[in-house]
């Protein structure tokens, strides 16, 4: 089932909590939306609305427009309505919504969302900033470009414009922003509960490459933040290697790069980790926050606030 390095990995990480984590991993996820401000007026008419396909709707306390949705009798059914369609929900996992929460752009930033696709923090980015100022939504891929587009229309997100660059040299533009989302390719072991494929392609040689990966994309995008401005970095991975120390190599880098506490009341956060395999990363780090499957019943996430000074 779970490749045996995987397991003795993260039996390193929690020690005997691992049992309890191995067994969440393979607990199917809640379905959860996220309703879409910027199409809907009447929350309560679409929620309202919902309940006739025989759902059950119930509101994610510290999570404003967030739902769990229970009686799906299959569960493709969740995208399969007029209002899915019409883009009145995004569906969306809770643990996804945070890192949009956590870099909470105001309406007129600058704003760039350097790995996008397929844009549900996009969407979300755009909902939170009331459609006002500009998000430059960029991926890689030209086929994740379409899929970002396509959600872009559908959620109806007009301060955005789509940008394909590898990020790792989109600081070679010279642009400047107030904000910055690097929602980084990962190794996926947080969305073991979704998708349990993702195991046939973990290994450490990928992790260690992914690594490298975001390093380029994190040290890119803090070279267009301003000063004052703030970079949220985040993965559905627990690998430290693609966390901790992505995040220990932006500050080693970076004398005016700092990191800032995050909490979000109601929701469990463990600190980040200073150490692993006997590399440093510095006290600093435990104000990364990592998220596990076990504390909140959702993905597993890491999520790092730097402010560029
Ligand atoms: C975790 S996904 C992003 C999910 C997206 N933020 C969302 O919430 O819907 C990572 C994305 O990074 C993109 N990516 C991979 N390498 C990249 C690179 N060098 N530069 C920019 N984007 C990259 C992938 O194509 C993928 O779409």
């Amino acid at each position: 089932m779970f490749p045996n390095l995987f397991k003795a990995r993260m039996n390193k990480l929690l020690g005997k909590e691992n049992k309890v984590f191995l067994r969440y991993c393979q607990k199917p996820l809640r379905i959860t939306i996220r309703i879409n401000k910027l199409k809907v007026e009447n929350e309560n008419r679409v929620i309202e609305g919902l309940k006739r396909y025989g759902w059950k709707l119930e509101r994610i306390p510290f999570l404003e427009g967030a739902y769990e949705v229970k009686g799906l009798k299959k569960e493709e059914a969740i995208g399969n309505t007029l209002e899915f369609f019409l883009g009145y929900y995004y569906v969306q996992e809770i643990a996804s919504m945070l890192p949009p929460l956590i870099l909470n752009p105001e309406p007129g930033e600058r704003v760039l969302d350097l790995c996008a696709s397929p844009g549900s923090k996009t969407t979300q980015l755009a909902m939170i900033m009331e459609n006002k100022g500009l998000i430059i939504a960029n991926d890689v891929t030209l086929d994740r470009l379409k899929i970002l587009k396509y959600n872009l229309e559908k959620y109806g997100v007009l301060n955005a414009v789509t940008t394909l660059h590898d990020g790792r040299f989109f600081w070679k533009k010279g642009l400047e922003f107030d904000k910055i989302l690097v929602d980084a390719p990962c190794s996926c072991e947080g969305v073991i509960r979704k998708n349990y494929q993702v195991l046939s392609r973990w290994s450490i040689g990928r992790i260690k490459e992914l690594s490298r990966l975001q390093k380029g994309l994190i040290f890119s995008a803090f070279k267009c933040l301003k000063e004052g401005g703030i970079l949220v970095y985040s993965t559905c991975t627990l690998a430290p290697e693609e966390n901790e120390e992505v995040v220990s190599f932006l500050l080693e880098k970076f004398g005016n790069a700092t990191l800032e506490k995050i909490e979000i009341p109601g929701f469990k956060m463990r600190e980040g980790i200073p150490e692993w395999e006997g590399k440093r990363f510095g006290e600093e780090v435990k104000k990364c926050a990592r998220i596990y499957p076990q504390d909140n019943n959702t993905e597993a996430f890491f999520i790092a606030k730097v402010r560029k000074l």
